[in-house]
């Protein structure tokens, strides 16, 4: 007889396991960085947003199926009230191994200590510029000090792990590929360079500012001892160590090389559709049956297993295409 069933796995059409959920806890986020949002953003009702109960049930439920990797996205997931709250419960879920946080790190002077202590071993912070007037110009609103010193309060908090998100814009951030790198080097903390997604219409031609990440490789080699890595996060990233450092220079290519063949994760957006791809417009709705079966978890479990009959083969993202042909903006699917 066996101890104890085995966990189901939730596993699609192309034979690939999921293993890892990406869950966006709000829409609403305090900066407008230019490359996710528009100017002007109309935001959710409350009614409309799965309450932190809701999410946590989702979660449960999706680690019950296998996920043993959560990140909690925005928006900016510290905007939500008590997220907290949230993420210390995901934190003792047994079946879960990695509980991580996607911020802006506008909040992190406050929150880093209580993230930690709440159970979040691990933290990406975005971090697009170290020029405060250019970080404003990207952000709309953000002011560099304070997302600074949150990445020093995060550093003091203690994590397993911190990683800075860059996304590349040719003629806007990409002078600053090495000074972002150093800035990384000398505090031991890793940095990931992302290729611009065409998601939703935002004010510029993403073909005009978009940067390779070879193109970005071949820039940091110049100045950077760049040793390959093994790091896998089971993610779209391939790394690069630093010699000498701790620290792994990451670079995310949806353009230039696709990684769809070892997707490993879906998203569920704070409206509760879940999508299997980010770059594609399939989705299940996961609102209906949380709200109309409130103490029956079959028809929320179906509707996850439903989802990997859709999953796609992959994203085709388009530069050449003067509209994205995905409308939603980043902000929706979760980062
Ligand atoms: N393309 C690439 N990255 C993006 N992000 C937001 N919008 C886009 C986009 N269109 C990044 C943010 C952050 C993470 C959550 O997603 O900079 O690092
Ligand atoms: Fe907010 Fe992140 Fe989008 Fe910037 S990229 S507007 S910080 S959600």
């Amino acid at each position: 007889m066996p101890i104890s069933a085995p966990r189901p796995a939730l596993i699609d059409r192309f034979g690939r396991r999921i293993t890892y959920l990406r869950l966006s806890i709000t829409d609403r986020c305090d900066f407008r960085c230019n490359y996710c949002m528009a100017e002007t953003m109309q935001f959710l009702p409350r009614h409309r947003i799965l309450s932190l109960e809701e999410c946590l049930r989702v979660a449960r439920i999706f680690v019950d199926l296998g996920v043993s990797k959560i990140r909690i996205t925005g928006g900016e997931p510290l905007v939500r009230k008590n997220a907290l709250w949230l993420l210390e419960r995901l934190s003792t879920l047994p079946g879960l191994k990695e509980l991580v946080l996607t911020t802006n790190g506008s909040q992190l002077e406050r929150y880093a200590l209580p993230l930690r202590q709440a159970g979040v071993r691990r933290i990406n912070i975005s971090l697009d510029s170290l020029d405060p007037a250019r970080f404003r110009a990207m952000t709309r609103v953000g002011d560099l000090a304070r997302v600074l010193g949150g990445i020093e309060a995060a550093l003091r908090a203690g994590f397993d792990a911190i990683k800075l998100n860059t996304v590349m814009m040719r003629g806007v951030n990409d002078s600053e590929l090495e000074s972002l790198t150093q800035f990384a080097v000398n505090r031991g903390i890793d940095i990931a360079f992302i290729e611009e997604m065409p998601l939703g219409a935002v004010d510029h031609r993403r073909g005009d500012t978009y940067f390779s990440s070879d193109a970005a490789l071949a820039r940091l080699r110049h100045r950077f001892d760049l040793v390959p890595s093994t790091k896998n996060t089971g993610g779209p990233a391939r790394y690069w160590r630093v010699a000498h450092s701790p620290t792994q220079v990451g670079f995310i290519s949806p353009h230039s090389h696709n990684f769809c063949a070892d997707c490993n994760r879906v998203r569920v957006t704070c409206q509760g559709e879940l999508f299997p791809c980010l770059g594609q417009d399939e989705r299940v709705d996961l609102m209906a049956p949380l709200r109309r079966h409130p103490d029956d978890d079959v028809p929320l479990r179906q509707a996850i297993a439903a989802a990997m009959g859709i999953k796609p083969e992959g994203h085709d993202f388009d530069l050449a295409q003067p509209r994205p042909k995905i409308v939603r903006f980043m902000s929706m699917t979760g980062g």
